[in-house]
């Protein structure tokens, strides 16, 4: 796969996330990743060939993939959201991730996966059926934030910020996406979607033993419900307008 200077962006970008995304141990992969990263931070939608636009709600889907590349390492392609457009919480198990959006604005909600059975569930409002019960998961938000085509890539590691809600903000947007090794289920890397759960007054839970980075002080326990992928959100296709990616 070429990375070489003259190439385009996306195609050095590509070469680049294949080579920081095989074989992680090796012991140049931080200087590996820092390369990709400052890549991935100069891409903009011109470099894609992508033009900010005005999405119908009533005729779009509210959210559409570009589908730009897969190998064993890595997946790429371009998430476009409509105005108002949320893609619900959901994971990316055992998977790395870039997140660059290239026009709008999206405001990005990342939690972390806690062990579990350290403490009971508290009460909820309203009320876990016993059925609901068994997909229970403690996590803790690590942060909220805004991010536009100015900011660096938003990064998700397999065991931090590695579950995130995404929702557009103040129009439509769009942003690059590379998650390292791709989604499979047949390797258990299936994407699950979650519903924060609202804990009933007066028994709040807290965690003295994760150390989350949770913005406005400190660290909360955030109890999950995993949910089948909610009906109003679904994702639509569209051809890749950019630069082909050759390897
Ligand atoms: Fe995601």
């Amino acid at each position: 796969m070429s990375g070489e200077r003259g190439a385009p962006l996306i195609q050095r970008i590509a070469a680049a996330a294949g080579s920081a995304f095989t074989e992680l141990s090796r012991p140049d992969y931080g200087d590996r990743h820092r390369d990709l990263l400052a890549l991935v931070t100069a891409v903009r939608a011109a470099d894609l060939n992508i033009d900010a636009r005005e999405h119908s709600p009533a005729e779009s889907p509210p959210v559409t993939y570009m589908h730009i590349c897969e190998t064993e390492a890595f997946s790429m392609g371009v998430f476009l959201m409509g105005p108002g457009a949320s893609m619900p919480l959901h994971d990316h198990p055992g998977m790395n991730g870039m997140l660059k959006v290239l026009y709008g604005k999206v405001c990005i909600s990342c939690y972390d996966k806690l062990e579990m059975n350290l403490a009971p569930p508290p009460q909820f409002e309203p009320p876990v059926t016993p059925l609901q019960t068994p997909f229970l998961r403690r996590s803790v938000l690590r942060s909220v934030a805004e991010f536009s085509g100015d900011c660096g890539p938003c990064l998700l590691t397999p065991v931090q910020d590695n579950l995130h809600q995404i929702s557009a903000v103040e129009g439509p947007a769009a942003f690059l996406d590379i998650l390292a090794p791709p989604y499979d289920p047949g390797e258990g890397r299936d994407c699950h979607y979650y519903r924060v759960l609202q804990v009933a007054p007066g028994d709040g839970a807290t965690d003295g033993t994760s150390a989350g980075e949770h913005q406005g002080g400190a660290s909360a326990v955030t109890w999950l419900l995993e949910i089948p992928q909610p009906e109003e959100f679904w994702c639509g296709g569209e051809p890749y307008p950019g630069p082909p990616i050759a390897f």
